[in-house]
């Protein structure tokens, strides 16, 4: 009889496997690894228990299940052996270690929500009693055929509404067919990409720009030519002398990601022109257009698209809540068919319990009542954490003058690195981008992008503040 390499102490901890499956386990690897060989005797269950101090009935139970499954085979007084024949590389060896999926995230994480975290609404802000209200009663009425397979372009009802909430809100005139609801921005880019782009295709993007823009891309195969942004957005004049043949441009024209100036009219005229010319497509992300505090906000660029050329990407993250995950694609009326071959071959669907539930949220007015209160609540708490920065790093720092959004840019003193501090701010648990980051041209930009949305206080940003101070 072999010595074994399983009688070792197991584990007493109350959340390990079962005994009987840890012996179980432990005989397979030695199976696979190749310390019990085919033929090899394996020790009756009473002194393995003994050796083990576990009860006999658990090995018992193991030595049932390997036999079960072919992996020993028991001789009478011979006792049991390991399977004549069997070979090692066909064992199935135990699972690795149970290990808790990561909850690693960079922008969009907020199952810790950090001091400045960038991109999230005021969740404390969220209406979730009425949410929850409408949710039950969604439930109450599902119906049998509710549970099939939602359409995979969206729930009428949902498309309809956003249809409608697009020709108020930002001058969109489109029709439902034209909507498809995807589950975020990077579905809804991809699928543009499926539908209309070919590897080795030039896009512009703009620089500095939202990362997720430029890796998709250039996961896609496409080749990025980075556009400057400056005050009036994206620098359109450069990109005609650069990269006069692109095949797309993405844009963030309400207000640009991350810098948030907003694309002017003769850009955006200027822009839509080259599309028209070139036969190029734009693809406009909306993510937080109805986010502006000193007007009323802005009409999309698509509602200036006379010749079909945008595409305009919307998403709920900004104005529900990102965990959501529900966005939509607007595509001009010529390039239905040519969607809703796409998504017949890659869409997914939505879950159609969030789409009923969003459509009667936006059907009751309780959506277009909770963009106003945020709209509102933003601009206060903009301004209290501007003020409250401002009162604790005084003339060290600036902040950018923004027409709208959901961060500030906060600009430090020329020699200071904006990856050093952010670094050190979450090591002193806040959250910090730096904007060098999101830019092509590292030393073009130097700066913290800073999300005001759930800072409650004047007093919370300045205390924030002194802090930040020390870090400088
Ligand atoms: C520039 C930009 N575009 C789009 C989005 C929306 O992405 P999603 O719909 O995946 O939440 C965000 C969210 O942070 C963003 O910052």
């Amino acid at each position: 009889m072999i010595s074994l390499p399983l009688a070792s102490t197991l584990p007493a901890s109350p959340e390990s496997e079962p005994l009987y499956r840890q012996i179980y386990e432990r005989f397979l690897s030695a199976i696979a690894q190749g310390s019990l060989q085919p033929g090899d005797r394996i020790p009756s269950a009473r002194a393995l228990a003994k050796e083990l101090g576990v009860a006999r009935g658990t090995v018992e139970l193991a030595y049932a299940l390997l036999h079960a499954e072919g992996y020993v085979q028991p001789r009478g007084q011979a006792g049991t052996v390991i399977t004549p024949g069997l070979l090692a590389s066909a064992v199935n060896t135990p699972l690795p270690p149970h290990r808790a999926p990561s909850t690693a995230s960079d922008t969009a994480s907020t199952s810790a929500l950090l001091p400045f975290q960038m991109g999230i609404p005021a969740l404390d802000a969220f209406p979730r009693k009425i949410w929850a209200r409408l949710g039950a009663r969604q439930l109450r009425a599902t119906h049998a055929v509710d549970l099939g397979y939602p359409p995979e372009n969206g729930l009428p009802a949902l498309r309809s509404a956003i249809a409608t909430h697009l020709h108020v809100a930002r001058g969109i005139h489109c029709n439902p067919a034209q909507v498809f609801i995807t589950s975020g921005y990077r579905e809804s880019v991809n699928l543009v990409i499926q539908a209309l782009l070919t590897k080795g295709d030039q896009v512009w993007i703009e620089d500095p720009c939202y990362p997720p823009t430029r890796e998709l891309t250039n996961h896609a195969g496409l080749v990025a030519a980075a556009i400057p942004v400056d005050a009036e957005g994206m620098d359109i004049a450069y990109g005609l002398e650069h990269a006069p043949q692109a095949t797309a441009a993405i844009v963030t024209p309400a207000h640009q990601s991350p810098l948030s100036v907003t694309l002017s009219l003769t850009r955006r005229q200027a822009l839509l022109e080259w599309a028209a010319q070139q036969q190029s497509w734009i693809i406009e992300d909306d993510y937080d257009g109805e986010y502006r505090y000193v007007s009323r906000p802005l009409p999309a660029l698509k509602s200036l698209d006379k010749h079909g050329r945008v595409l305009y990407a919307g998403t709920f993250s900004k104005v529900l809540f990102p965990g959501i995950r529900l966005a939509y694609l607007v595509v001009p009326d010529a390039l239905i068919p040519t969607f809703e071959h796409i998504n017949k071959i890659v869409g997914n669907g939505i879950p159609a319990l969030t789409q009923q539930l969003v459509s009667a949220f936006m059907a009751e007015g309780l959506f277009v009542r909770h963009i106003q209160r945020m709209r509102k609540l933003y601009a206060e708490r903009r301004t209290a954490t501007a003020t409250g920065l401002a009162k604790a790093l005084g003339p060290d720092i600036s902040i950018d003058p923004q027409p709208g959004g959901m961060h500030l840019v906060l600009r430090l003193g020329d020699h200071t690195s904006d990856t050093l501090i952010a670094q050190r701010m979450r090591e002193h648990g806040m959250y910090a981008h730096a904007l060098s980051h999101w830019s092509t041209h590292d030393t073009a930009h130097s700066g913290l992008l800073l999300g005001f949305t759930n800072i409650a206080s004047q007093e919370e940003a300045e205390r924030l503040g002194h802090v930040i101070r020390t870090l400088l």
